[in-house]
């Protein structure tokens, strides 16, 4: 008798298997019991027949308690009512062993707060929404990594302790190096930008760390990012990968995950718009629509909230804005220099912006890309690290990179979590990930 996993079930209609798993529900009518089975693939009703069971193995279904684990073998019927993922099978059960009768499950089917779900987030990510959400974000990261490998860009592993910041300086998370200080990464960008002149396109994939001090739904202590780096590469050139990639990343989550994005009521049509071209807008304008738009508004709180000076970076309401006047994702380019990061190429002949993009996300989301240009220039790269107070002491392989054949070069970092939290339709990244750190959550 094969011993199936839930994913197959289709295949072994009219055979008799066996399933190991969970109990997700059970619904006692006396002489049946209707039992939801997991088993971290799929979902199956199976129904227990006192009739066709062993009488101690049917007593035994009718005490089944939620999250007990049982393996079962019966026949795979077809029943398009029947609820499960995928959904129109069921399993008449012939034999059910008990592993064990869990005790007092703490999250039952009614509703309980964020934050009692986020203690328990160990046991949470059993629920089906979570579970949906999860494998999505599995999809996502294939996706990423295909698209990239595909592409001919190499996977390069940076550091995760470095000597020195990468983006702002206030978001870091200090370690103690054996006597000496270090940090966290908080990107693998400088990294990269070696690895890019050894092999022409590279990228990396892993935890970055921002010592974040602000409670917002967009921002994790701890969260991943796909950094692509490329050598010769102009501002435009990059916007088309991006394009390229998001495109990808959405279609195969429309490919794959179907059944998931049901279970979590995305609005599918909303990820089926997302094709080339993406609108590409310069701050410039992004500054005027939103001046626009708050001339426009009737409604004080809003004006003030959409309250912008150029040179200002954006907020999550000018960006929520921005990206509620297109269906598809908006480029902002040629951000002002002085709120974008150090290594940022400045605009020939108007050094006050500088060759830099974000991919906004519709639907409100907004930023799920930062990228530019980068400074290859020696000398100037000296100057803004000195500018931004940096130990340039700690930059020395970095200012390398401009003294042995220095090229144009730009590449970009991707949330991993912000991009699934779009792509899923979430309030909040807290669920994108398994474990989330939050300004005030380590546990568990
Ligand atoms: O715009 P950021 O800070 O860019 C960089 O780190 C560059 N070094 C990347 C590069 O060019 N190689 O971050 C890039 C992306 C953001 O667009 C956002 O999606 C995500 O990383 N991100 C965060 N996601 C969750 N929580 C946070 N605290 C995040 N900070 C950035
Ligand atoms: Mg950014």
């Amino acid at each position: 008798m094969p011993q199936i996993e839930l994913r197959h079930i289709a295949d072994y209609v009219g055979q008799e298997v066996t399933v190991r798993g969970w109990v997700y529900d059970r619904t006692d009518k006396g002489k049946l019991q209707f039992i939801r089975l997991r088993d971290g693939t799929g979902q199956v009703q199976c129904v227990a027949f006192k009739k066709e069971m062993a009488e101690d193995e049917f007593e035994i279904a009718g005490k089944l308690t939620q999250e007990s684990s049982i393996t079962i073998t019966g026949t795979v019927r077809a029943d398009s009512r029947a609820p499960g993922i995928p959904g129109g099978f069921e399993i008449g059960l012939k034999t059910l062993s008990l592993v064990q009768m869990a005790q007092d499950y703490p999250i039952t089917p009614k509703e309980h707060g964020v934050e009692f779900l986020m203690d328990n987030r160990h046991l949470w990510l059993r629920s089906n929404r979570q579970w949906a959400i999860l494998r999505i974000r599995a999809t996502i990261v294939k996706a990423m990594r295909d698209y990239m490998d595909d592409h001919g860009f190499l996977l390069m592993d940076t550091p995760i302790i470095t000597p020195a910041a990468g983006e702002e300086t206030t978001t870091l998370f200090e370690l103690d190096y054996f006597g000496e200080p270090a940090f966290l990464a908080q990107t693998g960008q400088l990294y990269n930008e070696a690895n890019m002149a050894a092999f022409g396109k590279v990228y990396c994939f892993g935890p970055t760390f921002r010592a974040e001090k602000s409670k917002t739904r967009r921002h994790l202590i701890e969260f991943w990012m796909l950094e692509p780096e490329l050598a010769y590469c102009t501002l435009e050139e990059l916007m088309d990968l991006e394009e390229g990639l998001v495109t990808y990343v959405v279609q195969q989550v429309l490919d794959k995950n179907r059944p998931e994005l049901q279970l979590i009521e995305r609005d599918v049509s909303k990820l089926e718009a997302i094709t080339s071209p993406f609108p590409r807008i310069s701050y410039d304008e992004a500054v005027q629509r939103l001046h626009k738009l708050a001339a426009e508004t009737d409604d004080p709180e809003q004006k003030t909230l959409l309250a912008i000076e150029w040179g200002d970076d954006f907020g999550s309401p000018h960006e929520t804005a921005l990206t509620q006047m297109f269906d598809r994702p908006v480029f902002v380019y040629h951000y002002p220099t002085q709120i974008k990061a150090f290594y940022m190429q400045p605009v020939a002949g108007r050094p006050e912006v500088c060759r830099s993009v974000d991919l906004l996300a519709p639907e409100g989301y907004g930023e799920i890309i930062g990228g530019s240009e980068r400074i290859s220039d020696y000398d100037l790269l000296l100057e803004r690290l000195k500018a931004q107070k940096l130990p340039v002491e700690n930059y020395s392989w970095y200012l390398d990179l401009r003294k042995y054949g220095t090229v144009p070069h730009a590449g970009f970092g991707q949330g991993l979590e912000r991009t699934v939290a779009w792509i899923c339709g979430l309030q909040h990244v807290r669920e994108t990930i398994p474990y989330a750190r939050l300004i005030s959550r380590k546990y568990p």
